[in-house]
């Protein structure tokens, strides 16, 4: 549970509030568009009856054409109703007039061209787990381009770099690059895509080692919005390089990352079990746990997960290194059960221990949905998480039958911060460079009609917080994009110089704004400019 769980999520007339503040989309001048459709090559009766005015139907048709061998899926598809329900959270299930599934990059810049030219509305996704409403989804008035086909997996021959397609999720990831003798900074869920993992942050095992999973990006392939297909690096579009590690879907479509490798894949874990009635020694000992270790080797790991019922906390060690030191503030809390004992394991075989045992609302019979909200701040002490705890218990308290809620304090020191400052120029997260709690607070919820509910009580829990986090003056701006909500003004949380350059960035590889505006929704600039 642990680790399905810190994932948050959105509002429920999100939809609506959305199309009604962006109305109509932008229409080309008929030449302009009649040039773009021909540039496509489409045969010439295409172009005489084809509108630039967003018709989504119409779209559709230009896209059945282009991609007939199984790869666009209108509402009759035997494949429509599982790519709609594919996405983790049933609050963001949508209909739209079609899904398209691109298997290569050129095919992610075609399709980007049609989308463009034709000024249809669509929406991006990787593995689909973002339970935000409207971020990876859209109605019957766009087109999904889904891309779970983009599964390209190499290994260069030292071993250092592996490029992975956006559309993988980590299990492949692991199971795939683990027989080689190293890992990837990645997700501690299986079913977590390469794709939004990467582009909001990425949540690992040890990034007090690493950094976060988006700091051992060297290359980015992105589809801009034109079409063109281009690679940024450090030396390569660095602005556009150094604005992806942290500005999400502003620029294009990602099609491919290429990320540093680590060496680490032996490692010691543990999972156990608490009584509630000992949750505030362990959030004291965990604060104590990452103000000891600030900036160390940051080989040990600690995850927290409370609960209503109990509390769990996965150790975790690099190497096979039992009952490290660095643990020492937990081991006189008395365990209620143990849920892992003590193991010399490996990333993928953590990950099948733990998979299946989390806070998810449904299983696949009885699916789920989910509200999170993710805020931050300091820890000189454990003060507010304390006060976070209190507030966690009372939410709970006030929640309808059904509604869960779960509260994961997630810990980083300075360690983490560096780490990626020192990895290819470092990111646009803005993060403070200390001992730090990015809290996510999420409900889960058996029936969509519960969502206003569940969403009233985890603001309410965010609302409470962030007073107490700034009356002692140790509140941060950043937001955690991956477990934020529609309300997250992520792109502010970076800091003004941040961005700025994001901004900047976008209008020099976006100039007519495609992303802002044909994009259904996400963490987009317009929104916060
Ligand atoms: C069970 C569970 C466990 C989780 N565990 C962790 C964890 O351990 N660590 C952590 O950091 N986070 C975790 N999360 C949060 C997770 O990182 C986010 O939900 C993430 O966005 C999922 O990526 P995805 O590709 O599956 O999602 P998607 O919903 O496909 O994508 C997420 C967002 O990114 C955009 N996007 C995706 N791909 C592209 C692309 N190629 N180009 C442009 N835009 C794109 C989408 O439009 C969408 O807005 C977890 C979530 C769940 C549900
Ligand atoms: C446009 O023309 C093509 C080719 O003749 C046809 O298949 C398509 O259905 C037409 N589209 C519309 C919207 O009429
Ligand atoms: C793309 O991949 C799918 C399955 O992965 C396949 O059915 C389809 O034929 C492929 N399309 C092309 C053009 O190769
Ligand atoms: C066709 O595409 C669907 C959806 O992506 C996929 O599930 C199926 O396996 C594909 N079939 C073939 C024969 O490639
Ligand atoms: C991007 O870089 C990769 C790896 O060097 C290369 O194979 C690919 O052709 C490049 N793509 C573009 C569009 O330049
Ligand atoms: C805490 O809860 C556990 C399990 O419910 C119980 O055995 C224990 O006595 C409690 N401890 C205190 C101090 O209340
Ligand atoms: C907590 O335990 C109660 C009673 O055993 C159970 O009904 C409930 O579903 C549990 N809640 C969670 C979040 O596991
Ligand atoms: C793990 O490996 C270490 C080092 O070899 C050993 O000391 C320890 O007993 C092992 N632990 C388990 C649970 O096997
Ligand atoms: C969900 O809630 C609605 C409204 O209360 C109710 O009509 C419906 O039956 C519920 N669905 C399920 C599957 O329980």
């Amino acid at each position: 549970m642990l680790f399905s769980t810190t994932w948050a999520l959105a509002f429920a007339f999100a939809g609506t509030a959305y199309a009604a503040a962006t109305g109509s989309h932008p229409t080309r001048p008929n030449d302009a568009c009649s040039k773009s459709l021909v540039s496509l090559s489409l045969p010439p009766s295409w172009s005489r009856n084809t509108t630039c005015s967003g018709n989504a139907r119409q779209t559709c048709g230009i896209l059945q054409y282009l991609f007939p061998s199984n790869e666009t899926f209108t509402g009759g598809s035997q494949y429509y109703e599982p790519l709609v329900e594919t996405l983790y959270s049933e609050v963001c299930w949508k209909d739209p007039a079609c899904f398209v599934t691109p298997n290569t990059s050129e095919d992610v810049s075609l399709i980007m061209r049609v989308l463009t030219a034709t000024n249809t509305k669509f929406a991006v996704r990787s593995a689909g787990n973002l339970d935000i409403p409207g971020f990876n989804a859209v109605g019957s008035d766009g087109v999904v381009v889904a891309l779970q086909n983009m599964n390209k997996k190499v290994l260069s021959a030292d071993k250092k770099y592996a490029t992975i397609g956006t559309g993988l999720n980590w299990k492949s990831i692991y199971l795939w690059i683990e027989p080689f003798g190293v890992q990837i900074v990645g997700g501690r869920e299986p079913r977590i895509g390469a794709g939004g993992f990467l582009l909001g942050g990425g949540i690992a095992l040890f990034n007090d080692k690493y950094g976060l999973g988006l700091d051992q990006i060297v290359r980015y392939e992105v589809v801009l919005p034109s079409g063109n297909l281009v690679n940024a690096t450090a030396s390569e579009n660095a602005d556009l390089y150094k604005s992806l590690k942290g500005g999400l879907s502003n620029f294009g479509i990602i099609t491919e990352f290429e990320v540093m490798t680590t060496d680490v894949v032996d490692i010691n874990y543990e999972v156990a079990l608490y009584a509630p009635n000992n949750t505030k020694a362990i959030l004291t000992a965990y604060v104590d746990f990452l103000n000891e270790n600030n900036g160390g080797p940051g080989n040990a790991n600690v995850q927290i997960e409370v609960t209503q019922n109990y509390t769990l906390i996965f150790y975790g060690h690099v190497g096979h290194v039992p009952s490290a030191p660095e643990f020492k503030p937990f081991r006189s809390i008395p365990v209620l059960k143990t849920f892992i004992p003590p193991t010399n394991g490996t990333v993928t075989s953590l990950l099948f221990a733990t998979e299946g045992q989390s806070g998810q609302a449904g299983s696949s019979d009885s699916p789920g949905s989910y509200y999170g909200t993710s805020l931050s701040h300091k820890i000189p002490d454990a003060k507010v998480t304390l006060e976070a705890y209190d507030a966690y218990l009372a939410t709970a308290k006030t929640l309808q039958p059904g509604i869960s809620i779960f509260f994961a304090p997630q810990g980083f020191t300075a360690g983490t911060v560096r780490a990626g400052k020192a990895r290819n120029g470092g990111n646009v997260l803005g993060l403070y460079e200390g001992p730090q709690m990015w809290h996510d607070v999420y409900a889960t919820l058996p029936n969509v009609s519960q969502y206003a509910a569940a969403q009233q009580a985890v603001d309410s829990w965010s609302s409470t917080v962030t007073k107490k986090a700034k009356s002692e003056g140790i509140f941060l701006p950043f937001i955690y994009s991956n477990n934020g909500n529609i309300r997250s003004k992520v792109l502010s949380g970076y800091g003004k110089k941040n961005f700025d350059f994001i901004k900047k960035t976008a209008k020099k590889y976006d100039p007519t704004g495609v992303m802002q505006t044909l994009q259904n929704d996400g963490f987009l600039i317009r929104k916060e400019a």
